[in-house]
């Protein structure tokens, strides 16, 4: 089977296409066809040697990238029976997702309600989970309060912006003008050019900051949060630094690192399914074409979600 990984930490050239050996499968296992998979930043952070990730890899290496799948069941291990070959199923790894197979735990990945298209399930796990982890869990965002989003054209924000707007939040997103309208068109109820000073300095503040860019544009925005407001700063290269910056402000700011939920990834998919909540995916490039695809995740102006097609 065709599968991307990297030998060496370094740019997006370091990723190769090799052919390996299908993985075996045990009897508590599926086997999986990839058909698309989500392509993050964390995947072009942890390639480059960069951050926690990397750290959990370094003696690990040849790696293959890739935190979220979607794909078709091909085979099922003699004990699983809540899977069945053909079914459509999607969620979030631990790595190797950049792979035409996969063999998982069974209980790895839940199966793609009708409705939703594979290329929507493929961006979700990841994305869905850090922004419905981030502003619930972490951020404790109730309705009637306002919510800043930043980078929220972006894998995360986009769904941030229509979950928040889901439990009731008023929105502040920011993007560049180039994605006020698609920020609209997603609920938002104030869009402003995050350079933008002035439109910035007009914005009242907010009961919680959702920061996802970090780092010295995190630590700029705090001074907008209210008195005795959150932060979730969700970066986690970044994270004792917004949150040192926060304290002398009255601003409690916390990281974090999302976990899998499936109780929560199935509301999410049920979500897309009703039409509440939408992925978008801007590009999908095929599984050869993984560099193109690090090189415009590393751009840091993604709208919504790319994909690698398997
Ligand atoms: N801790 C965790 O568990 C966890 C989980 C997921 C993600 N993350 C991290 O969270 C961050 C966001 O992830 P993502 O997948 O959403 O990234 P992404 O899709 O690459 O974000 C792209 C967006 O960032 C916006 N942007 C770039 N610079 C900005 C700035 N200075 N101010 C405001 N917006 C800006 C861009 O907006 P324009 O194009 O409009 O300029 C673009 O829409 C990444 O650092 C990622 O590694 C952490």
């Amino acid at each position: 089977m065709k599968q991307l990984v990297i030998k060496a930490f370094g740019d997006a050239s370091q990723l190769v296409l090799t052919e390996t050996d299908a993985p075996a499968l045990a009897a508590d296992q599926i086997r999986v066809r990839m058909h698309y998979a989500g392509v993050n930043p964390i995947d072009a952070k942890t390639r480059a040697g960069l951050g926690w990730g990397a750290q959990a890899i370094k003696d690990k290496l040849p790696w293959s990238p890739g935190f979220e799948v979607m794909g078709t069941v091909l085979e099922v291990g003699a004990e699983v029976s809540i899977h069945q070959p053909g079914d459509r199923v999607f969620g979030l790894l631990t790595g190797g997702g950049y792979s035409e197979q996969l063999v998982v735990a069974a209980d790895a990945l839940l199966p793609v309600p009708a409705g939703v298209s594979d290329e929507m399930a493929a961006g979700l796990a990841l994305a869905g989970t850090t922004a419905w982890q981030g502003l619930t869990e972490h951020g404790g965002l109730q309705a009637g309060e306002r919510v800043l989003i930043s980078a929220a054209a972006g894998g995360v924000g986009h769904l941030a912006v229509q979950l928040a707007k889901d439990l009731g939040a008023a929105v502040v997103a920011l993007g560049s003008p180039a994605n006020h309208d698609f920020l609209r068109s997603l609920g938002a109820d104030e869009v402003i050019d995050y350079r933008d000073q002035a439109g910035l300095e007009a914005m009242a503040p907010v009961d919680l900051f959702f920061d996802l860019v970090g780092g010295t544009s995190g630590c700029a925005l705090l001074s907008h949060v209210k008195s005795g407001g959150r932060v979730v700063t969700v970066p986690t290269i970044t994270a004792d630094k917004v949150i040192a910056a926060a304290e002398p402000l009255g601003v409690k700011a916390t990281g974090m690192l999302k976990h899998q939920d499936n109780q929560q990834l199935a509301q999410l998919v049920q979500a897309v399914a009703e039409r509440r909540l939408k992925v978008e995916v801007s590009q999908v490039y095929p599984l050869a074409e993984g560099a193109a695809a690090h090189r415009q995740i590393e751009t840091g102006h993604t709208r919504g979600k790319i994909l690698l097609q398997g």
